[in-house]
């Protein structure tokens, strides 16, 4: 009986964590991102479109309007190199036409933890 409330506390809590955290992240994307970038593919407001992100190369969305830095960086979005990014993104990519961060770390992993349970699309 032990056992089994241990293992379903050791077991569940992570997973709730992380089902708070991408909701805490969908709340924080919907206030800081979605003026500017859509999920769904091909709808490309000021910023690209962020279906399908992780794993994406830097300024590779078709139609979409980037600057030079960013199309020249050679980053493929991953957890640490989104981390980086939002961070302050005009540190690291110098030039970038985005130019708002989330310095607050709890804030960007939520949504970054958002963003990868957004399923990708075919793109
Ligand atoms: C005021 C508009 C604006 C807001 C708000 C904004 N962005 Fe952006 N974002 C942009 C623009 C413009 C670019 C393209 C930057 C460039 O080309 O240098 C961009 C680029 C990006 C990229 C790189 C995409 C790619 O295809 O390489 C990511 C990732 C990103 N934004 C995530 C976010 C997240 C997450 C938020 C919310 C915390 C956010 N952005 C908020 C305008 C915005």
């Amino acid at each position: 009986m032990t056992f089994a409330v241990m293992f379903v506390i050791g077991i569940g809590a992570p997973f709730v964590a992380s089902a708070q955290q991408a909701g805490d992240g969908e709340r924080l994307f919907r206030q800081r991102c979605a003026a500017c970038h859509a999920l769904e593919a091909g709808q490309n407001k000021a910023g690209p479109h962020l279906d399908g992100l992780i794993g994406r190369k830097a300024g590779s969305v078709e139609g979409a309007r980037y600057s030079r830095a960013l199309q020249g960086a050679e980053i493929t979005w991953d957890e640490q190199t989104l981390d980086g990014f939002l961070a302050n993104p005009r540190k690291a990519v110098s030039g970038t036409t985005m130019v708002v961060g989330v310095p607050n770390e709890a804030q960007r992993k939520a949504i970054i933890a958002y963003l990868k349970s957004v399923p990708a699309a075919a793109n």
